[in-house]
């Protein structure tokens, strides 16, 4: 029986459409493990760190999810913390088919099971980095991410364009 089950992503920034897929984890299993990948190869606006508080902040208000960050193999974290399936959400045809393959190497990987959550279709076309360009273009970012999530990135693009001098 699967009482544990992952939500694994990058979360740079977490958004209302990652929470929506959380919550629905929530509702349906016992313990949901919110797994920030913190593999160096991506250019990340958040360190690990800060995208684990987020999360953690994010999803206070559900006591069967916690946040861990994992390293290496996503099929490794699960193993090594007794999780039995990975949980995914689609927004759309093309997260689809970007997710299957993957899906199919985790199973053949450790027989981990990936199960896909459609998202709300309010949050069909919610993702972090298009959030990240609509805030770095002066665009309103709020209505897809939590308040104290679009302030903390509010406060991280300007200290990016303070660095890059103005
Ligand atoms: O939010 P993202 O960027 O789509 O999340 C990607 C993530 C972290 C879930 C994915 O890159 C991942 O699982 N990384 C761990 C490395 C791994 O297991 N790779 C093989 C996948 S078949």
């Amino acid at each position: 029986m699967t009482r544990t089950v992952v939500v694994p992503g990058s979360f740079d920034p977490v958004t209302l459409g990652h929470l929506d897929v959380v919550e629905r984890a929530a509702a349906l299993f016992e313990d949901v493990v919110v797994a920030v990948g913190v593999n160096a190869s991506k250019n990340r606006l958040f360190s690990a760190e800060e995208r684990i508080a987020l999360l953690e902040r994010a999803c206070g208000h559900l006591p069967g999810v916690r946040v861990r960050g994992f390293s290496g193999l996503v099929t490794d974290f699960c193993t090594e913390i007794g999780a039995g399936a990975v949980v995914k959400g689609l927004r759309t045809a093309q997260d689809y088919e970007y997710e299957l393959p993957m899906a199919h190497m985790n199973t053949r990987l450790s027989g981990v099971t990936t199960l896909f959550l459609p998202t709300s279709p309010e949050h069909a076309f919610v993702s972090s980095s298009l959030v990240k360009e609509v805030a770095a273009l002066g665009g309103d970012a709020s209505p897809f991410l939590p308040d104290f999530v679009h302030d903390a990135l509010a406060r991280r693009l300007a200290e990016r364009r303070e660095q890059q001098g103005g």
